[in-house]
């Protein structure tokens, strides 16, 4: 567990699957993460974990409030490169978690996580260009802006660039 002033990331637990299947069945929400809900019960929330636990090159934290552990939300990594040492993260937050500071804590937290403890020397991801929010979060945390793959995502109606971000973690 790696404990912040204002936010918990550890492992998941039953008792994170409903407020997670919302989540992953929130359309509005899973379009800003550039996804799209098929409808998601509490297995294939708990199958979606357990993949990621499962995998090598995968981390998931649950982010959680310090006061009661309930959970606020998540904080992956995949398609680890432990040979050219960097990461691909994506960060999500329940809608009453947000605007509070704590995108910016759990990106410092796990920054010096990856950089201290895997040896990382990067972390890069992608955003949706209009996804002003997790932009200003991430330009507040260090990531510069890449690069951008124009009108690449249709999704909810509309085509959207792909902004790509990184942060390096020396
Ligand atoms: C993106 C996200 C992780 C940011 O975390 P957060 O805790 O809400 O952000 P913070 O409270 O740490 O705010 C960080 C900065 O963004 C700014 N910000 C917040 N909402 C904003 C908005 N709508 N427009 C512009 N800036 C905004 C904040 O004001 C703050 O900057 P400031 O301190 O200079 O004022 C979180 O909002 C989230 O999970 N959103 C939904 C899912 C998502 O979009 N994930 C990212 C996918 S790539």
């Amino acid at each position: 567990m790696i404990a912040g002033k204002n936010v918990l990331l550890r492992a998941w637990k039953e008792a994170d699957l409903p407020l997670l299947r919302s989540m992953r069945n929130d359309v509005v929400l899973q379009a800003q993460l550039l996804a799209r809900p098929r409808g998601s019960d509490e297995n294939q929330v708990r199958d979606w974990l357990k993949g990621f636990a499962g995998a090598n090159d995968s981390f998931m934290f649950i982010l959680a409030d310090p006061a009661d552990d309930t959970a606020l939300g998540f904080l992956q990594f995949k398609n680890t490169d432990f040979i050219s040492r960097n990461t691909e993260l994506g960060i999500c937050l329940a809608s009453t978690a947000q605007g509070r500071g704590i995108g910016q804590e759990v990106l410092a937290l796990a920054g010096a996580y990856m950089r201290d403890t895997w040896g990382l020397g990067k972390i890069w991801l992608k955003v949706r260009g209009d996804n002003a929010a997790a932009v200003r979060c991430y330009e507040k945390a260090g990531f510069k802006h890449c690069g951008k793959l124009s009108n690449h995502v249709f999704i909810s109606g509309a085509w959207h660039d792909v902004v790509l971000m990184e942060l390096f973690l020396s």
